[in-house]
């Protein structure tokens, strides 16, 4: 490891500005290091002792790791706490109570500044609405709602009485939102009337009635409606009722649920290579640690700066790093409700500039299709704003490529502020592989190296260690404290999902591929090695949109790919036969509009493929099997070059080669 920096002044490195490292929490690669050997010589040691340093504890815990139960291992388990007095509580008492804890900026550009003292006002007071409404300790409570101040009051409420919440992405559509309000049991759903993105409206409430009267969701007993925009809704007696008159009356006040360690602070579905979405659950005290830690070891936070993350609350990003790791580390945090190109493709930029930002972290996505708009209209480049109060920039959710690394480093960075490369997903809590800005020195395109403490590596089909500069799949060695329980109502699921039993059954399989550098043994994710697609950072099962596909009663069968794209990372390609004839010209470009809608109204918006084409057959195998190799391969409009002597109908390739 010492070798590291030398090594990398061969390549295209670059090191952590002076200043940044002189008062880093973690400061130096030696410093990373001593932690790492801190973590290497006493696992269970190190946990324990972040664990009282960063939490408050309200009944300290006595065990820390328990593994006799692997993979459904514990941590800190008799230790008792409540994430929102964590979040909330903690930081009043600390002196911070009229420092600004939330800055919402709508659609519109219209400001709010919530301070932790109104926070845990608005928290409380939502919280005594909920037990109004029966809500007790373990009850599901569904989230259905756009980005606003309500969204976290609502998951913070339901973490300060020890409710669990799901939260489901306001893009989802009836169908998906009623799946996961029956897998969840939720007996709650709060929502908003609509959402206001890039000057439209949108319903939400609309979609939850839809969604509820398909049944199934007769344990739902209210929905609590936020009004945000004013607009029409339908209201049902004794169910419904408008979130701003029921925590009217409410006191201000709610004395904290002490939970377990192990109490599940949420579900938070997520797609898994199978068609049904997996119900990812989450303890509190583990969780929260990672999401404090993470706060101060990769972004390095400090008391004055304005942390801002782009991610939607109904992804795992808007949860550990907007809902509870700003908040549990005291900060100031951006949260915006709309889109970065409205009212232009400068939004972030001039927000960034308006609010003074320290701490930008955002996806490749975004800063894909920035760099497009900033060339096609330089008024909205990044070089016409004030970014001069940016430190650090941070990145997640897919690879990000080495050119839109370099824009964002030189362009929006200034080229002062390191870039977080950040490795992690749903089931990891937070943070797992990533440079620290105040230490590692950072290579475009690579997420560089785990956190101290957790035991990444990569495998072979067998569970051996693959030497550096080889390819293979992605693990975790142990258990970490942020890392998923269970996958809700499905043990076994859990089990067979993420501790194969060719791997021996206790190592965490992530689902990527990955290589590590030769000399540094910096990693750098190849993508997923499952049938999970990424589109804009965005988690898709092929197979869910398979059986969307199917369901429509049109379609024989399908097969869905994905292909490369330069703003999207992924793109999804389907290959449909139809009950009927092979449909051409203008009919076929008809029926692709249909099912494109279809998979919308099925999955949500996100899960539209971009490209559909029609044959007369799939290619398949004499016995029968889908060779989706070729699929990709034609998706990708490059020639097949591989053996296709096993098809049964090699004639099926050249009609699918043809886009509609
Ligand atoms: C991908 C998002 C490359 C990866 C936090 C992972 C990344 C999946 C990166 C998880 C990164 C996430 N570089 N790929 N920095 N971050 N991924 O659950 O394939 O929505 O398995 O969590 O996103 O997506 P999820």
């Amino acid at each position: 490891m010492a070798a590291i920096e030398s090594v990398l002044q061969e390549q295209r490195v670059f090191a952590p500005p002076q200043a940044l490292v002189a008062q880093a929490k973690i400061s130096g690669m030696p410093a990373y290091e001593a932690l790492c050997a801190e973590a290497d010589k006493d696992y269970e040691g190190f946990w324990a002792r972040q664990a009282r340093e960063n939490l408050a504890w309200h009944k300290p815990f006595t065990r820390v790791l328990d593994e006799t139960n692997a993979p459904f291992y514990t941590w800190f388990e008799d230790g008792q706490l409540n994430a929102s007095y964590n979040c909330l509580d903690r930081q009043i008492e600390a002196g911070l109570g009229d420092k600004n804890a939330i800055l919402f900026e709508a659609d519109d550009g219209t400001v709010t500044a919530v301070t932790y003292r109104d926070l845990l006002a608005r928290v409380s007071r939502f919280a005594n609405a909920l037990k109004a409404k029966g809500v007790k300790k373990g009850d599901r409570v569904v989230i259905y709602m756009p980005m606003s101040v309500e969204g976290v009051v609502a998951m913070q409420a339901c973490a300060r009485i020890g409710a669990t919440h799901s939260v489901v992405f306001g893009g989802f559509s009836a169908k998906s939102l009623n799946e996961r309000v029956i897998d969840a049991g939720a007996v709650v759903v709060v929502t908003a009337d609509e959402q206001m993105r890039g000057g439209k409206a949108l319903p939400l409430k609309a979609i939850v009635d839809e969604a509820l009267a398909m049944g199934g969701c007769e344990h739902v007993k209210s929905v609590i409606v936020y009004r945000r925009t004013g607009g029409n809704v339908t209201m049902q007696a004794g169910r419904d009722e408008v979130l701003q008159d029921l925590v009217a009356g409410q006191s201000d006040q709610c004395e904290p649920e002490w939970v377990g360690a192990e109490h599940p602070l949420f579900i938070l579905y997520t797609s898994g290579s199978t068609g049904k979405p997996k119900g990812v659950q989450h303890s509190t005290g583990g969780y929260l640690l990672w999401a404090s830690l993470t706060m101060q070891w990769t972004f390095d936070i400090k008391p004055d700066d304005v942390f801002w993350c782009t991610a939607d609350i109904g992804w795992i990003t808007g949860h550990t790093y907007i809902a509870y790791g700003p908040l549990a580390v005291g900060a100031t945090q951006i949260v915006f409700e709309g889109v970065p190109t409205y009212p232009n493709a400068g939004r972030f930029w001039e927000m960034i500039a308006r609010h003074k930002v320290s701490v930008f972290y955002t996806a490749p996505t975004a800063i894909r299709s920035l760099i497009k708009a900033a060339e096609q209209t330089p008024a909205v480049h990044p070089k016409q704003y004030d970014l001069s109060s940016l430190r650090i920039l941070g990145s997640v959710g897919e690879p990000i490529n080495p050119e839109a690394w370099m824009w964002y480093y030189e362009n929006v960075g200034g080229g002062r502020c390191p870039i977080v490369d950040t490795w992690w997903q749903t089931e990891t809590g937070g943070h797992v592989i990533t440079p620290l800005p105040g230490a590692t020195p950072l290579v475009p395109g690579s997420c560089t190296l785990g956190l101290p403490g957790v035991a990444v590596a990569i495998v072979d089909e067998t569970g051996q260690d693959v030497p550096n500069g080889q390819g293979g799949m992605l693990v975790i060695k142990r258990p970490w404290p942020s890392m998923i329980r269970t996958i809700w109502g499905d043990p076994e699921r859990y089990k067979s999902s993420y501790f194969p039993s060719e791997l021996g059954g206790k190592i965490y399989l992530a689902g990527d591929g990955s290589i590590r550098d030769i000399k540094t043994g910096y990693f750098t994710i190849m993508g997923r090695i499952d049938d999970v697609l990424n589109v804009s950072g965005h988690r898709m099962g092929t197979m869910e949109i398979e059986s969307a596909l199917v369901a429509n009663p049109i379609v024989a069968e399908a097969a869905v790919v994905g292909r490369p794209d330069d703003t999207t990372g992924e793109a999804i390609v389907a290959f449909v036969v139809l009950k009927r004839s092979r449909p051409t010209g203008d009919e076929a470009k008809q029926l692709a509009l249909e099912l494109r809608n279809w998979v919308g109204k099925e999955i949500g918006p996100i899960a539209k493929p971009k490209d559909i084409r029609f044959g007369d057959n799939l290619p398949k195998t004499r016995s029968g099997k889908i060779m989706r190799r070729l699929l990709r391969v034609i998706a990708k409009g490059e020639e097949i070059t591989q053996d296709t002597s096993t098809l049964e109908n090699p004639a099926i390739l050249e009609q699918l080669k043809q886009a509609q």
